[in-house]
């Protein structure tokens, strides 16, 4: 248990450390990009007539747009968030998010597959804590390339807990858990996959799971992952229950 506990300030420590780094670094970047940007359209206007070049242009500013999309992700990375503490029904957003093809787009193969508990009721902010389920999905979705079972279970724990804050009242908690079938995660990057940056896709930023632990963490919740090679990954996280009387606190 300390051990755990000592691993896990580590990983805090390490998180705002390289947080405030990628801010600054951000920040520094998306003026020159602005540029690139601006430059690049004005010479598309040029080059109208001239298939060929308009064609690398365009390239240019795809790939711009891209670092933006990255930049943006980085910066939402960065940024600590502060959560609103409102009631949150976790079966309602996660049902809704389903429904939003914007949100997520379930492919075919994909067979989602819900055990929703009585009573999911959060303290949180529902903004931040839909853009902690749509990562998890899309990970769910992208380890099943070939399809399979993607189960989502909520249930309200009937036993009072500490909270991960450590402070001293103890609270109801709401588990969620989001289940796939695809390739799991190695022992090996079992404790990698929360470390901002830390990616098995070609494409990945590896920020998805590392922004949605800060959101966790600041609802005084906590996120884990268990997973064996070969037969998927469960993610679990615990969510503070709401609590009427906690006003009163
Ligand atoms: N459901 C899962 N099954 C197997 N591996 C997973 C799963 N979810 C996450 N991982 C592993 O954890 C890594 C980090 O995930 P994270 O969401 O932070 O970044 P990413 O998915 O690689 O990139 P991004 O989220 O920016 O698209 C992944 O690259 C993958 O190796
Ligand atoms: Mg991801």
């Amino acid at each position: 248990e300390l051990r755990r506990l000592e691993e896990e300030a580590q990983r805090n420590r390490r998180l705002r450390a390289t947080g405030e780094m990628a801010a600054g670094i951000a920040h520094e970047i998306r003026n020159p990009l602005g540029s690139i940007e601006l430059f690049s359209s004005l010479l598309k206007k040029d080059l109208s007539e001239d298939q060929d070049k308009r064609e690398i242009v365009e390239h240019i500013s795809a790939s711009v747009k891209n670092m933006d999309r990255i930049i943006s992700s980085l910066l939402l990375f960065a940024k600590s968030p502060q959560p609103s503490r409102q009631l949150c029904d976790l079966n309602e957003l996660l049902k809704e998010l389903f429904k939003d093809s914007s949100a997520i787009l379930i492919p075919q193969g994909i067979n989602p597959v819900f055990s929703l508990g009585k009573d999911a009721i959060a303290n949180g902010d529902s903004h931040l804590l839909k853009q902690v389920f749509i990562n998890l999905i899309r990970n769910a979705i992208q380890a099943m390339p070939e399809g399979g079972d993607l189960k989502i279970t909520t249930q309200k724990s009937s036993q009072l807990e500490q909270p991960s804050d450590q402070s001293d009242y103890c609270r109801q908690f709401i588990k969620i858990t989001v289940a796939d079938q695809g390739g799991g995660v190695s022992e090996e990057n079992l404790a990698n996959v929360f470390n901002p940056f830390f990616t098995t896709k070609d494409h990945g930023t590896g920020l998805g799971l590392s922004i949605s632990h800060n959101i966790i963490k600041a609802h005084q919740g906590t996120i884990d992952v268990e997973s064996e090679e070969g037969k998927g990954a469960r993610f679990i996280l615990k969510i503070p229950y709401w609590d009427y009387e906690l006003d009163k606190k």
